[in-house]
């Protein structure tokens, strides 16, 4: 079949011409003609493969290009890599590759592109579109991948126990290409991760992370997650989550499986929000519930504290997976240290101190927060459901009221601390402190408005109590 029509960006033209100059073989492969045939403009890169020198190929390309864009080599890998309009190209040179039991670097020898369709991950991301004169448009598909593509399979082209021994990666990548795509993983491909998982130990943490991030991306996540868990790849990448699949009963007592309870969640806060950081606090919002969970006759199961211990753990798994331990992280411990405030808030009356409080320590992700909880309901129960909803809705409102009127949000005190030693003749001591915080507690508990005035008049009340006086 030919699909000329796929390639009227200019830049295949000029690969074409550069490939004939040096009289060697080029097709795009990969990604872009995958996504190409699913009609899935996902796709930003464009990998190029030639028979012969992927970077002789990159360097003529540039060459014929009017503003001559600098190439990028990597002489150990041969392969470069030039940017053309916004798009990423990469040039590889067909390879016939075997791998050194212990890492992901392999040796590199040249060969046809048959040789290199082989050592790819999967026959959907195997098909090329030849560049050549001759035949340029023509698909060039030894494995079947567009009837893979129709039946929406992830297959490897070859013995799946190869394929991943070769480059673990490709564990996680068929898991995220099946979660992305909504495809079937076929049988002898997921019973050959589940072989071959401990491999996985000796890919970076920087890359499972790429891939946890893509699968957290998608609309449904826990098509992956749930892979993961099957495969037995979670338990090494994240045990904290599947130390979460466990139900206990004890004299009757049981409580929800939250290993499910999670995936559920994360599933519903996917039309919510794009933000991937919040994506994992939902991930991780429980994982504090299987350290903490205790049981004792008078309340059943307990699981005192788990907000807390969990908002630690979140700090010790991005340490282990290599993730930025920046405000990103600071972001996810925070929403998973609050992640019970609104539910238990809203159980009650919803009274206007408990939301300004809530505001106060939630400060700028306080939407964030609501949109995590909201997304938290995973009752089956519709009474409880509608319940829960109308009372996040009463919350949200107040958040809104509060806040207009006494922007505790980003709380600035509404008399410094200066003032006050000034109005008392103090020195800074331990009274200053005492003042500032009877100030902020009166404000959180709307016992004054958040203003000057009333600040300073609350303040001289409370010094005379504590016997100090204002000089003049
Ligand atoms: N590839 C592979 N094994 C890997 C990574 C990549 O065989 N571990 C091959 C696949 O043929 C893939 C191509 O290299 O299609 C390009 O890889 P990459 O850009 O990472 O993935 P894409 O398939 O282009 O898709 P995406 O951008 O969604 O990751």
């Amino acid at each position: 079949m030919n699909y000329k029509q796929a390639l009227d960006n200019k830049i295949f033209e000029i690969v074409s011409k550069a490939s004939q100059e040096l009289n060697l073989e080029s097709y795009v492969i990969g990604g872009f003609v995958r996504d190409y045939l699913l009609q899935r403009d996902f796709k930003k890169d464009i990998d190029i493969v030639a028979i012969g020198s992927g970077i002789d190929l990159a360097l003529k390309v540039s060459e014929l290009l009017p503003n001559k864009p600098k190439v990028q080599v990597f002489k150990n890998y041969g392969t470069a890599m030039l940017r053309y309009k916004e798009i990423d190209i990469e040039f590889v040179g067909a390879r016939k590759e075997s791998y050194a039991e212990h890492s992901r670097n392999p040796i590199v020898e040249n060969g046809t592109l048959e040789d290199d369709q082989n050592r790819r991950d999967f026959t959907i991301n195997a098909l090329a579109f030849s560049l050549n004169e001759k035949n340029y448009g023509d698909l060039v598909d030894p494995f079947n991948g567009l009837t893979d593509l129709e039946n929406k399979l992830i297959k490897t082209p070859l013995d799946p126990d190869i394929t991943y021994s070769d480059d673990p990666l490709r564990m996680m990548r068929a898991i995220r290409f099946a979660t992305q795509l909504n495809f079937t993983i076929e049988a002898e491909s997921l019973a050959s991760i589940a072989t071959n998982k401990d491999r996985i130990k000796i890919i970076s943490g920087e890359r499972i992370v790429d891939e946890l991030n893509k699968i957290l991306s998608t609309a449904k996540p826990s098509i992956g997650f749930l892979h993961l868990y099957k495969t037995g790849l979670l338990d090494i990448i994240l045990p904290e989550l599947t130390a979460l699949n466990n139900v206990e009963e004890i004299e009757g007592h049981t409580h929800k499986n939250n290993f499910y309870h999670t995936l559920e969640v994360v599933d519903n806060i996917c039309p919510n929000t794009d933000d991937v950081w919040l994506r994992w606090a939902a991930l991780l919002h429980d994982i504090g519930k299987a350290p903490t969970k205790r049981f004792n006759k008078k309340q059943g199961w307990t699981f005192h504290g788990h907000e807390f211990l969990g908002g630690k753990m979140v700090k010790k798994i991005f340490e282990r997976l290599h993730m930025p331990l920046n405000h990103k992280m600071k972001f996810v411990a925070k929403m998973v240290m609050l992640s019970s405030r609104p539910i238990v808030l809203s159980e009650d009356i919803v009274t206007d101190s408990a939301v300004r409080r809530l505001v106060f320590d939630a400060g700028e992700d306080v939407d964030n927060l609501m949109t995590l909880c909201e997304a938290d309901i995973t009752t089956k129960n519709p009474a409880k459901f509608k319940k829960y909803h109308n009372n996040f809705d009463i919350v949200r409102r107040k958040i809104i009221e509060v806040e207009e009127r006494d922007h505790v949000r980003n709380f600035q005190p509404p008399i410094s601390g200066e003032e006050i030693m000034e109005m008392f003749n103090l020195q800074p001591s331990k009274e200053i402190g005492v003042l500032k915080e009877a100030v902020k507690e009166a404000i959180l508990e709307g016992e004054i408005p958040n203003e000057y005035q009333a600040a300073f008049d609350f303040v001289l009340a409370k010094a005379e109590k504590m016997g100090l006086k204002k000089i003049n």
